[in-house]
């Protein structure tokens, strides 16, 4: 290891100050100081001096990401319980609450009171030891949550060390909710759509299934944000009242409510409902109401708790957009994945000034868990601008004529199996040739992300394609504008414009391409993984899921999704096709942020002894994918010997010579992924 000279060090900690202040700006305060390039410049430096002289800090951004996957999640007790809510449905119940308030601290006059938004996500605590993040837990029973420390870490506007506040304390306990906004919900489902995965219902499931990961790098691609509302255990610091607490954690950089009002009075907690209210169509993350909190911390200790919810607070709900109608059929529409997504078509009502006639059930676990059936009277809601869904089934209006919508043991489409797969929600056809795949494949391939085809929008694939003149992509470019001309939809100028398109889109970059392609799990986002690591297409051809899992951030499943593509005889023949027809690829993304992934091992050789949780040969593809050289004794030139379970001579060799041994977690933390 090399020493650590003193202005390296200092070096380090100043970059360590500067990014977690860019961070700061850019997710909590929204307002950057400095670009994505200057961010990712100062990121990768401090990378650099990191690996250079094995100093870590803990409040480092580098120590964000990059973690490996764990087995399960450890057990957390609280220091204070979390407890839950009370909830008011309507104004009247509101004055009862502060009634009850009044009568418990003996007093007439106006109570101090504070308004914030219900957000809806996963409650969360945060546990800071001398201003250091120490771990962070989910709320689990009240009493005993989940260790979700490495996946918190990946959401940007949690700090990792709390500063701009003087004195720091000693231990906090910092509650609030893990969320994620409307806009990022939306664009998550429609990736998971398009990638095939089932869709989650709400964002509330979104936020929790994304920390409920084992590995944080999944969590890190879900871009959670994080709102604090709460005081747990605390030592070395007091505050006066909650809205004393929130301008402190305002100040130690912590993300706090969009909203948060402070009123005497509850004629004024009224108004500030409504305010709230109007609001919150335009707010950008899904709530269903509004926390009213007693301000003064010493008069919340003498309301105290009643069973598992405070006397203080209550959580007041609004009237969501809701309408009763009647589902009339159950369809199951089979994407480009063959993954079969049921739809209930329903008789149409109004909701909100919308008419509502279908909405998606995502998937038959959601069927079977609110036991829904054809025929059934449902309540529908329509939250923000969030696709309607099922909330509940009227049981009572049933006639005993509903059925039930069991899983299909054929596709609806092609007639061929159905499966499912272990782990999945998702149920997927697994017909090769399945007409309603094909069709959404092809209208994958030509889309905005993809090779962006224009004029090829999906009315005119289908057209094509119920024309007989394509079957698949590759028939796109043997398209005539003559057979064209012949369709009621074009004429010269349009047809020799979708000729045109379809040529220009031959020059593409090969992340777009492999994004077309439409493998299994390859959403843009490992598409361009792909394609930093990977110069040209015939680089991947049969290539093995253990070099694919070596770039960071991709997992078991989506390596063997792409090692089976590129294996496949049929896909390589499309491949070798495509290219006889002239498809021009260029790959501006390889290397730029690869190069040190790739290079990450270069010149460093490993010794692996012992007993491993994967076989000797997958942790040398992986040394060796990153440009690292596995050997086969120790020497002073070892750079690391990596020791499993029972390692023998090779250990005690290693120590003897001074070479630094590292077990598998480390390892994988050096890999930069999984
Ligand atoms: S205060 C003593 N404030 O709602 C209770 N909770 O239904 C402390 N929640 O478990 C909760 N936004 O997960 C509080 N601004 C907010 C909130 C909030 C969402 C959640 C929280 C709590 C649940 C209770």
């Amino acid at each position: 290891m090399n020493k650590l000279p003193a202005e390296s060090k200092k070096e380090i900690e100043m970059l360590v100050k500067d990014l977690n202040e860019h961070s700061h700006r850019y997710y909590v305060l929204d307002a950057p100081t400095i670009s994505d390039a200057e961010y990712d410049k100062l990121f990768r430096r401090l990378q650099v001096l990191e690996e250079q002289y094995h100093y870590i800090r803990p409040d480092s951004p580098t120590q964000r990401v990059g973690a490996s996957p764990l087995e399960k999640f450890e057990k957390i007790k609280h220091t204070e319980p979390m407890l839950s809510l009370g909830n008011a449905f309507s104004r009247d119940e509101v004055r009862e609450f502060d009634k009850r308030v009044k009568k418990v601290l003996k007093t007439d006059s106006d109570v101090e009171y504070t308004v914030e938004p219900k957000y809806d996500g996963l409650a969360m605590e945060l546990t800071y030891r001398n201003g250091v993040l120490l771990r962070a837990s989910t709320r689990g029973d009240g009493f005993v949550g989940e260790d979700v420390t490495r996946n918190i870490k990946t959401i940007k506007a949690v700090p990792l060390r709390i500063e701009g506040v003087h004195p720091v304390p000693e231990e906090i306990d910092i509650r609030g909710e893990v969320f994620i906004d409307i806009d990022e919900f939306e664009k998550l489902n429609k990736e998971r759509g398009r990638e095939g995965d089932a869709l989650f219902a709400n964002p509330r499931n979104a936020a929790a299934g994304s920390i409920r990961q084992l590995d944080p790098s999944i969590t890190e691609k879900r871009r959670l944000h994080m709102a604090c509302y709460g005081l747990g255990a605390v030592k070395g610091i007091e505050f006066r009242d909650q809205a004393d607490f929130m301008t402190w954690l305002k100040k130690a950089r912590f993300p706090v409510p969009l909203i948060f009002n402070v009123v005497r009075g509850i004629d004024n907690v009224i108004d500030s409902l409504q305010a709230i209210e109007e609001k919150r169509p335009h707010l950008p993350f899904e709530t269903d109401g509004a926390v009213i909190k007693v301000n003064d911390f010493a008069l919340q200790r003498t309301l105290g708790i009643k069973t598992r919810e405070p006397r203080w607070a209550i959580a007041f709900k609004y009237a969501a957009h809701q309408g009763i109608t009647v589902i009339e059929d159950i369809i199951a529409n089979v994407g480009r994945t063959g993954a079969i997504t049921p739809v209930a078509v329903m008789r149409p009502v109004q909701i909100g000034g919308v008419t509502v006639s279908r909405s998606t059930l995502h998937n038959w676990d959601e069927i079977e868990r609110k036991d829904i059936r054809i025929g059934d009277t449902v309540v529908v809601e329509r939250a923000g601008d969030v696709i309607p869904h099922v909330v509940e089934v009227k049981t009572e209006k049933r006639t005993g004529i509903e059925k039930r919508f069991p899983p299909l043991e054929q596709c609806p489409v092609c007639g061929s199996n159905v499966v499912r797969e272990e782990g999945e929600v998702a149920f997927r056809c697994i017909g090769l040739n399945c007409e309603a795949q094909v069709l959404e494949k092809i209208k994958h391939y030509a889309s905005r992300g993809a090779m962006d085809i224009e004029g090829l929008g999906e009315k005119n694939v289908e057209l094509l394609y119920n024309q007989g003149l394509i079957r698949h992509f590759v028939d796109l470019y043997k398209l005539r504008k003559e057979q064209l001309l012949e369709l009621p939809r074009f004429a010269e100028k349009s047809a020799q414009n979708l000729i045109d398109a379809i040529e220009k889109s031959k020059a593409t970059t090969m992340a777009r391409f492999l994004f077309a392609l439409g493998i299994l799990h390859v959403g843009e986002f490992a598409a361009k993984q792909l394609a930093k690591n990977f110069e040209k297409l015939d680089d991947l051809y049969r290539i093995e899921a253990e070099r694919v899992m070596a770039i960071k951030q991709m997992g078991e499943k989506l390596a063997a999704s792409i090692s089976g593509f590129f294996s496949e005889k049929e896909n390589l023949k499309t491949l070798e096709d495509l290219k006889r027809l002239d498809l021009k690829l260029t790959n501006p993304d390889y290397h730029e942020e690869g190069e040190k992934q790739k290079g990450l091992f270069d010149g460093l050789t490993f010794v692996i002894t012992g007993t491993l949780s994967r076989s000797r040969e997958e942790f040398e593809a992986l040394i060796e994918a990153n440009g690292g050289r596995a050997t086969g004794s120790v020497s002073k030139k070892t750079s690391y010997v990596l020791a499993g379970n029972d390692a023998g001579s090779k250990l005690e060799k290693a120590r003897e010579l001074g070479v630094k041994v590292i077990n598998e977690d480390q390892f994988m933390t050096l890999t930069g992924g999984k």
